[in-house]
């Protein structure tokens, strides 16, 4: 059963970055509910997340975790089967360490007994996190000892390992069971975060290490943070907000390298533009497609693409032949960006159809290559289909 999960990446919400530890359950219906009728539920959006700060701080030996019970006063079995009734999945938090991120008991040396636990509670996801990890302890062996206490429960729980690309994780992340696996540290809603998150992408080799059944994570999509959240700006990166263009160009990027697709806002929030991105339908099902091949980099006029590069080609083929190509600007000045075909598997004499899916609209026959003026810090993305 649990092989079979994530064999496109997986998609929802998570509550770190509005909320924080500040949970309760009263606002989390809320936020479920608002989410169900705005359309994401349907989209696909489907594991519901609660992140660190759920916990009760005290913890009796022998039964596993426990949740807050003036947090969540109709318990945490009653919350699960609340989400499981609009639709959801329900997703929840823990740490490999002796405590949480936050100071909360963590599972730590109780593996078998929390995972039992959750699966109790009806849980089908389970973050784990990567602080107060003992100085003498293996992580490798921890994130193996969860992933293999979560397979012996029984229940298809979907496990999302978060050491944030410590000790080469994308090279053992699918030995534990994983299901996602992070490769950085936590998105914000800066440009200057945007940037150092790319910076941790460009590390992975994504094609071979990012598939169906254990994807890469780059961490939340920070779409419709709009400056606020708790942990919107937290920390050393504090500047303006992202901003649409930018949110944008985290979203197509996501969609294209098979990230999962995890939302961070406050839904009771959302904005038509929040939506013009969270909802673009035609995205979402290039980051659905199911032969789940993650993006590459391509070359520019014969030159090799870095991540560092401040104009980026991605491209992304699908399972029917046709190919999406993004093209992303990171110069504070408008760019024209080209993507040659035969950079595509194409020839430079094939002509293509393409796309526009931010515009939606067929931009008519293009050939041996195309291209863009991309607004600064902004994207255009395409997708081609070979005229036979
Ligand atoms: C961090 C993690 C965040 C969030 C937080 C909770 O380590 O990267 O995504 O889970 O802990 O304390």
């Amino acid at each position: 059963m649990q092989d079979l999960m994530a064999q496109t990446p997986p998609m929802g919400w998570n509550s770190w970055n509005t909320f924080m530890e500040d949970l309760d359950e009263k606002t989390l219906r809320e936020v479920a509910i608002s989410l169900k009728e705005q359309g994401f539920l349907e989209a696909g959006y489907n594991y519901f997340c609660l992140d660190d700060g759920w916990e009760d701080k005290n913890r009796h030996v022998g039964q596993g975790v426990d949740y807050d019970k003036k947090k969540f006063p109709s318990g945490m079995k009653a919350f699960g089967d609340f989400l499981h009734d609009l639709g959801f999945k329900f997703g929840i938090y823990s740490c490999a360490g002796t405590l949480t991120c936050c100071n909360y008991p963590a599972s730590y040396g109780y593996e078998y007994e929390d995972a039992a636990r959750f699966a109790e509670w009806g849980v089908d996801l389970v973050k784990y996190d990567n602080c107060h990890v003992p100085d003498d302890a293996n992580g490798m062996f921890l994130y193996r000892r969860m992933g293999q206490a979560l397979r012996e429960t029984g229940r298809p729980i979907l496990y999302s390992m978060c050491n944030w690309g410590f000790d080469a994780s994308e090279t053992w992340a699918r030995s534990t069971g994983a299901h996602i696996y992070r490769i950085g540290l936590d998105s914000r809603d800066t440009w200057e975060n945007f940037e150092t998150v790319l910076n941790s992408i460009g590390k992975v080799n994504l094609t071979a290490y990012s598939g169906a059944s254990c994807f890469a994570d780059p961490d939340f999509l920070i779409a419709g943070m709009n400056g606020e959240g708790a942990v919107s700006n937290l920390g050393e990166e504090i500047g303006p907000n992202a901003g649409y263009n930018v949110y944008k160009m985290q979203f197509s990027l996501w969609c294209m390298i098979c990230a999962p697709l995890i939302m961070s806002h406050d839904p009771r929030k959302t904005t038509s533009d929040t939506k013009n991105i969270l909802l673009n339908k035609e995205l979402l099902e290039v980051s659905q497609d199911p032969a789940s091949i993650p993006a590459y980099l391509c070359k520019i006029d014969k030159q090799e693409e870095t991540h560092r590069s401040k104009n980026t080609v991605w491209a992304k083929p699908l399972h029917n032949g046709d190919i999406v190509v993004g093209l992303f600007n990171r110069n504070d000045r408008p760019t024209i960006i080209t993507a040659a075909f035969n950079s595509l598997g194409w020839l430079m004499s094939d002509t293509v159809e393409a796309c526009d899916l931010w515009e939606h609209k067929s931009i008519g026959v293009s050939r041996g290559y195309i291209n863009a003026e991309v607004p600064a810090r902004d994207c255009a993305v395409f997708r081609l289909r070979r005229k036979k």
